[in-house]
């Protein structure tokens, strides 16, 4: 196990299967947000928090974050139905075991829970972000999240077409959740022509061009956002791909590694998940704890297209992947070299 420390336990009020992950806390306490999910077996939901865990860790690191990776999941089985008193129960739950790392892992929303969530987590535990402004909080982490991303997209455009403008290039979003609507928001008002598509009909939004869920990332584009759960890049898809660039929030978007080299292999710039994403963890690790205005968080999330930049650009020079450039800077900082 590459993982620090991992607790499973039966919520004692909900009765639902919590995991909390850590997987290092080499550079600092633990952060890394709280989801909430339906999975086929509780151990679907320990996968999900063991790769979710191990990618905060990478997120954090190559944020320049002094904080290492975690992970909270609550598992919904099928057919248990997430009534408001259930998901009190979780949620107090959770919190607990939380706060049963004695401030070494701090839980945020993350898939399935926001702010007023928090609010309730709260009861249980201090150890917990983006609590409403109200309520002494920063706030949805979605909003950065969205910046950052659409930072990473003009990044990804400048290297892939030689301008970041998106003025006419056609933007496949994957996902309309809370980050993805905010996504397509800050790409239209570019300019971009924007298609969007989301598991759940009721998201379809008469403002973009609607795809398929199960076409989305087939579809012909200049870049592709995947924006709703990870594990859709898989070595079946890289050959029905369709657009040049793809870049987004989804954590842990590559089924495996090696489907990086597949991607490069067939001339398909990816920007790794855990570089794109990082504008939640970055506004809300500085805004909440070295308490840093906003303008200067906000300078911080935008900082992520400089990232990714350097990050393309340097494996192209070396003949290396973005992945295997990620992955270095995450080694560099949590071993020095
Ligand atoms: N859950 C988000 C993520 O995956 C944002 C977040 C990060 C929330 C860290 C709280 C703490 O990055």
């Amino acid at each position: 196990m590459e993982h620090e420390e991992v607790k499973v336990r039966r919520g004692p009020r909900s009765r639902l299967p919590i995991v909390v992950a850590i997987h290092s806390r080499a550079l600092g306490p633990a952060a890394g947000g709280i989801r909430l999910r339906r999975y086929p077996d509780w151990r679907d939901g320990l996968a999900d928090a063991l790769r979710l865990s191990e990618a905060m860790t990478a997120k954090n690191a190559a944020a320049g974050l002094d904080f290492g990776g975690g992970k909270s999941v609550i598992t919904l089985g099928p057919g248990v139905e997430l009534t408001p008193s259930l998901r009190e129960a979780a949620l107090l739950d959770v919190g607990e075991l939380i706060e049963s790392f004695g401030g070494t892992y701090f839980g945020g929303p993350d898939v399935g829970t926001g702010p007023d969530d928090m609010v309730v987590v709260r009861r249980s535990t201090s150890r917990v972000f983006c609590l409403p402004v109200e309520h002494g909080g920063t706030g949805s982490s979605s909003i950065p999240t969205a910046l950052g991303v659409f930072a990473a997209v003009r990044a990804g455009a400048r290297h892939v077409f030689g301008s970041p403008e998106l003025s006419g290039r056609t933007v496949v979003i994957s996902g309309l959740g809370s980050v993805g609507a905010l996504v397509a928001r800050h790409v239209a008002a570019a300019g971009a022509r924007v298609v969007v598509s989301d598991v759940d009909p009721v998201k379809r939004d008469s403002a973009y061009e609607w795809v398929d869920p199960e076409k989305a990332l087939r579809t012909p584009a200049d870049i592709l956002v995947p924006a709703a759960v990870g594990g859709v890049l898989s070595p079946e898809l890289v050959p029905e791909l369709a657009a040049p660039l793809i870049v987004g929030p989804a954590n842990n978007q590559l089924t495996a590694d090696p489907v990086a080299d597949e991607l490069a292999a067939r001339g398909i710039v990816w920007v790794p998940d855990f570089i794109a994403s990082a504008g939640g963890a970055v506004y809300t690790l500085l805004r909440e704890v070295e308490r840093l205005d906003e303008a200067a968080a906000n300078a911080r999330v935008e900082s992520i297209g400089a990232t990714v930049s350097a990050v393309l650009d340097t494996a192209r020079d070396k003949g290396t992947t973005p992945l295997r450039e990620a992955r270095q800077r995450v080694e560099t900082r949590l071993t020095g070299r």
